[in-house]
């Protein structure tokens, strides 16, 4: 049995694989053609902070599937008022087929998929988003970059969706330039990882607090919120850090032509992405965000067929 929780436990082959039923489930769907690959299993979706996209993904998803979804908020079940972790992933593996679950803390995953019998998705935690990843690079194919040609630049926090990068990247064997200001760089442990695994799979990764360095001849540009669930309380002194971070039109114009501008979203106009840029690339925007469902249906089929 198999668990989601970042794409560092994946192969190359893998994740490709996983790309690959995705698109082919999702040609499906688009004929309307929902065939019953997950019927009448019951996913457990554990939130304790909020969500649009993963929530409607994974419930959408799992209902095309023929499953069905059980939405849980930590502020609802006795997870939020202390019940342990290991008897929380006991009690839920005993009556649902699988499990996702977006967390204050990544430890949290790892003791669900420690007592779980099922296999446990990550749907957002404090170091990684690789739900979100699957459906970026679907989303990059799809407009016509294949794997090995990307250039991608990440500019912004070094946070759960930097790492998720440095993750793909470094597992995939593509370029990727992740550019932060000074105090925000990605965790130095998963930056690491990242180099090591791209020593095996070729990829160039630079770091860097230049953004046009990052941007220059990309053929994908990305960001993220300056100030993540969680830390609102840093939200003032993020804005000043993050000042000169913006992705407008002026960096965009260092990107190659035809690049491509992907944001997981929540976005934040005037911060991390300006008004023109994310209305000129929101076709692309919100095919990523539609991506969400298919990849999530990839990713639940693909673990159904590994236990
Ligand atoms: N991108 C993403 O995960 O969105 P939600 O927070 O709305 O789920
Ligand atoms: N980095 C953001 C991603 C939201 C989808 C957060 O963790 O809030």
């Amino acid at each position: 049995m198999r668990h989601f929780l970042t794409l560092n436990d994946f192969s190359k082959d893998e994740i490709i694989e996983i790309l690959n039923l995705a698109f082919e489930i999702k040609k499906e769907a688009k004929a309307r053609n929902f065939k019953p690959y997950l019927k009448d299993q019951k996913l457990a979706m554990i939130f304790e902070k909020s969500s649009t996209r993963t929530r409607v993904s994974f419930d959408v998803g799992m209902n095309e599937l023929g499953g069905h979804a059980l939405f849980l908020s930590s502020r609802d079940i006795q997870l939020g008022r202390g019940e342990p972790i290991k008897d929380t992933a006991r009690v839920i593996s005993r009556m649902c087929d699988l499990i996702m679950a977006r967390v204050n803390r990544h430890e949290t995953l790892i003791g669900l998929a420690e007592f779980s019998r099922v296999p446990v998705i990550n749907g957002l935690s404090d170091k990684f988003h690789p739900m979100q990843l699957m459906a970026d690079l679907m989303t990059i194919v799809e407009c016509g970059t294949p794997i090995p040609k990307i250039k991608a630049a990440y500019v912004g926090d070094g946070n759960n969706m930097a790492h998720s990068w440095l993750m793909l990247a470094s597992k995939l064997g593509f370029e990727l330039r992740v550019a932060t200001p000074k105090g925000y760089e990605a965790d130095p442990q998963i930056l690491a990882q990242a180099q090591e695994n791209a020593k095996i799979s070729g990829a160039k990764i630079l770091i860097t607090n230049d953004i046009k360095e990052a941007v220059a001849r990309a053929n994908v540009v990305t960001t993220d919120t300056w100030v993540s669930m969680g830390q609102e309380a840093e939200k003032e002194q993020r804005i000043r850090d993050f000042a000169g971070f913006c992705v407008d039109e002026s960096l965009m114009a260092l990107a190659g032509s035809g690049a491509i501008f992907l944001h997981c979203l929540p976005a934040y106009r005037g911060y991390e992405v300006s008004e023109a840029v994310f209305e000129a690339h929101a076709d692309e925007i919100f095919a990523e965000a539609e991506n969400r469902l298919h990849a999530q249906k990839g990713v639940m089929v693909w673990l159904d067929q590994k236990r």
